[in-house]
């Protein structure tokens, strides 16, 4: 297995080709809330980039969920919180969701051709480490921030590579493997120290941060199929 990092779904150019598996990583939060929601029995959650998209293309009985500026969206139904998703009731409905960088990285993912788009949070990395072995080509397309790096969406890749044994990492993933190795036992402490934790905080949103950091607590594969992603 040969892997690539994406720092940020922005550094990825519109005409990209990216062969193989793609995992597109927003630990912080929007995959952390796609698993929690397929956890909660949600049917499939639909990634889209704007949020007149999502009111468009919402149906009687679907929710609509998101995000824009880490704050919940008038009239929406849900908020992007993971916590939230997974104590609503959600059995069986199809959500709607947009975020600022999440749902544009896997936008951007299908895009580029992939042939097998998967997600990760933290909440089901090693059920997703178990799907992405023996793939040849592998992509972690990090979400980021603003076109940045984000050191929760690297904390959540290194997560995973720690869990695979590949033959070729680029330096990116090296990195990730490493930060993860020396912060994995106080994810929480560590994570409130990057720009999108601390904004997580001042949001007086601590409890999704402890809620994404839950390790393997929903052991779930999300794969994105034909415009959904739904449990593999
Ligand atoms: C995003 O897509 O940028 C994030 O998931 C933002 C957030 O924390 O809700």
């Amino acid at each position: 297995m040969d892997v690539t990092t994406v720092a940020s779904w922005q550094q990825l150019p519109r005409a990209a080709h990216l062969p193989g598996t793609v995992v597109v990583i927003d630990l912080l939060r929007a995959t952390s809330t796609v698993v929690a929601a397929l956890a909660s029995g949600a049917r499939e959650v639909v990634p889209v980039a704007e949020v007149a998209q999502a009111q468009e293309c919402a149906r009687p009985g679907d929710l609509l969920a998101g995000e824009r500026g880490g704050l919940p969206i008038p009239g929406f139904d849900l908020s992007n919180s993971p916590r939230e998703a997974h104590v609503a009731p959600l059995a069986g409905r199809r959500v709607i969701l947009t975020t600022t960088n999440g749902t544009r990285a896997v936008r951007r993912a299908v895009r580029a051709g992939a042939q097998r788009i998967l997600l990760t949070a933290l909440l089901n990395v090693s059920a997703t480490a178990r799907a992405v072995e023996g793939t040849q080509r592998l992509t972690l397309l990090c979400a980021g921030t603003a076109g940045q790096a984000s050191l929760d969406d690297l904390f959540c890749a290194g997560a995973l590579l720690h869990r695979l044994a590949p033959r070729e990492v680029d330096d990116l993933g090296l990195a990730a493997r490493e930060l993860y190795a020396a912060h994995r036992d106080h994810p929480v402490d560590y994570l409130s120290l990057c720009a999108h934790g601390r904004r997580l905080l001042q949001l007086g949103l601590v409890q999704d941060l402890e809620f994404c950091c839950r390790e393997d607590a929903l052991p779930l594969v999300a794969a994105y199929v034909d415009g959904s992603v739904g449990r593999a």
